[in-house]
């Protein structure tokens, strides 16, 4: 070993140890006399100090260290004269005797500290020196910690990791497929996996029983903070199970998580709210519920006054703040400007203060009287001193709309606290969505998720009000997991096709693989996929997942270190007999 202990570990009763440090150099201070280094590695930081007096040789030497050489010393370690109490290893400082150069570096492009000076741009392209602050480096590590529990977990359990192809067929889920072509099957291609969801529904019919694996998934969609073109899975499946089965032993995964990693302990079961619900109350299959502000519907109490606006929308929902009537002209006009961003598209945004002294103060006095908008007050359950705040329009939109609103103001207003953690299961979920532009019933989750058993005899009268067993978990306003019990049954399955709009040569030539499988004794199975980016972040503390993946891409889906995608050569494209016909700028 080029060391004897770690830059993390020595404490006061390492005094006049005889150690030997390796590590990289963050920091120099020349002090007359004196030179001090901060040497860091993966585990701290240790003060290094050169003496003019006693060493000129060595302390000249250290002189010209540049930041982030790597350097090996050796040394006594003494009782520091001032001491550091933010650093771990504050109490000591290692009197240097020898030193060696293992590699000299260039200036960084940046600064290597907690904090750094560095854009997020540059930081992406030299990520491996982002990687040496410990901020980021603390990110992994809780990655590790994660994915080390959920194995835990999930081999308690009695659950198998099974990998999974991932050079696959298209898996049809929603998002747009990366390909890879094939050189051995011409102008054939593979595509990289969505999910891993036939290949485990497949090992279900094996019988495994119980599966899971730590993934990798690939979507082609456009990118946010919470979504990468590649980002981790924990997916699982589940045999003769139902979704009871599924919700209790996956929030009893969650549980382990929070508890042995961040020691945060729900006591109660997760609370579950149906989709529609959540949709009603909080505009959000994924609501934050660490607050309430809960959506209040105004339609009544506002309609038929006269107030075209009003009358002429399909619905006007509201939100109280709670002691906000206090807020100036100023910010409310400033969130009427927000809401009316093209990101929120509100066509404008009407409010309503119930002052201290009981007199109300709305944007609309000239359409409503006091009594009126006593009546608002009334429904939305406002006290002296709070503030509605009212959008209205079509009703998907406006629920959208308010949502956005109601994430914002609660920001503004320190209600997002990220050490507070809120989970909720959405049961219930739709299983059809109407595509409107292709005017076709699109599967919600996907095509193998069941119907609910009661609701089957809606399938051909009214498959919009049909409900799955699809459930999805939300942690904190994110969509953490999501999963259904699968429909197992080849009759119903053909029957999701069909309504679907898939012919019959369509579905054999996409499933036909599962479809048969589902021939040869398919048991009842279900599952669910966490996502541990997404996981990580949220334990973190972060709506980003990018600070949580080693290596992410960028939002136009590069990676600017290693500069992918790229162009090929035309000998690459001649042998797998590719050519680009034009670039779109
Ligand atoms: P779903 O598509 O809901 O379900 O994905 C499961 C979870 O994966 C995470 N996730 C993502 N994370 C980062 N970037 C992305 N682009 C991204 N897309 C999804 C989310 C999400 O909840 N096969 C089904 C699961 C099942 O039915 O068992 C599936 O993939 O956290």
């Amino acid at each position: 070993m080029l060391r004897s202990d770690t830059c993390g570990e020595l404490r006061m009763s390492d005094v006049q140890k005889n150690v030997v440090l390796s590590g990289w150099v963050q920091r120099s201070r020349d002090l007359g006399g004196m030179t001090f280094i901060d040497l860091r590695d993966r585990y701290g930081i240790t003060q290094l100090a050169f003496n003019m007096d006693t060493n000129s040789k060595l302390c000249l030497e250290a002189r010209k260290l540049g930041r982030e050489y790597v350097i090996q010393v050796s040394g006594q370690v003494i009782e520091r004269q001032s001491k550091n109490s933010k650093m771990q290893t504050g109490d000591v400082e290692v009197v240097v005797n020898t030193l060696q150069v293992l590699n000299s570096s260039k200036t960084p492009p940046f600064t290597i500290e907690e904090n750094t000076d560095g854009g997020e741009e540059l930081r992406m392209e030299y990520r491996y020196l982002d990687l040496r602050r410990f901020p980021v480096q603390n990110n992994l590590f809780l990655r590790n910690k994660v994915a080390l529990e959920t194995r835990k977990y999930m081999d308690s359990k009695g659950f198998m990791d099974v990998e999974t192809p991932v050079l696959i067929k298209s898996t049809p889920e929603g998002a747009r497929d990366f390909v890879v072509p094939s050189r051995m099957n011409e102008g054939q291609f593979y595509a990289l996996p969505q999910s891993p969801q036939t290949f485990k529904q497949l090992l279900m019919v094996s019988g495994i029983d119980r599966y899971y694996q730590i993934v990798k998934c690939f979507r082609d969609e456009d990118l946010r903070a919470d979504r990468q073109p590649e980002f981790t899975q924990i997916d699982c499946e589940m045999s003769f199970v139902e979704q009871e089965d599924i919700l209790q032993t996956f929030e009893g995964m969650v549980k382990h998580l929070f508890s042995s990693i961040l020691n945060v302990s729900f006591e109660n079961s997760f609370p579950r709210i149906t989709y529609q619900e959540a949709m009603e109350r909080f505009g959000s299959d994924k609501p934050d519920m660490r607050f309430a502000m809960e959506f209040v519907d105004i339609s009544k109490e506002t309609q038929g006054k006269g107030f075209g606006v009003l009358d002429n929308s399909e619905i006007v929902l509201s939100i109280n703040v709670q002691g906000a009537a206090s807020y100036s002209r100023k910010k409310i006009d400033k969130l009427i400007d927000w809401v009316k961003r093209p990101q929120i598209g509100a066509k404008g945004m009407i409010y309503l203060k119930y002052n201290e002294d009981g007199s109300f103060k709305s944007s609309v006095d000239k359409f409503y009287d006091s009594e009126a908008l006593q009546k608002w007050a009334e429904k939305a359950q406002m006290k002296k001193g709070d503030l509605l705040l009212v959008l209205s329009g079509d009703k998907a939109q406006t629920q959208k709309q308010l949502c956005e609103l109601r994430l914002h103001v609660a920001q503004e207003n320190g209600l997002r606290n990220p050490k507070e953690f809120k989970p909720v299961w959405v049961v219930d979920f739709p299983l059809l969505e109407w595509e409107e532009e292709n005017k076709r019933w699109h599967a919600m989750h996907h095509p193998f998720t069941s119907p609910k058993q009661e609701d089957l005899e809606l399938l051909e009268s009214s498959p919009g009000s049909v409900r799955a067993n699809a459930y999805d978990l939300a942690v904190n306003g994110v969509e953490l997991g999501g999963g259904s019990i699968r429909i197992h049954d080849r009759s119903l399955q053909e029957k999701m096709f069909e309504l679907l709009g898939f012919s019959d040569q369509e579905a054999k030539e996409q499933f036909g693989f599962l479809m048969n499988a589902f021939e040869y004794g398919a048991p009842p199975h279900g599952g669910i996929a966490f996502g541990l980016d997404r996981l990580v972040a949220t334990m973190g503390g972060s709506e980003s997942i990018r600070d949580y993946i080693p290596f992410p891409k960028n939002n136009s889906g590069r990676d600017v270190m290693i500069e992918a995608p790229s162009a090929l050569s035309s000998e690459q494209l001649d042998e797998l007999n590719l050519s680009i016909s034009k670039i779109k700028k």
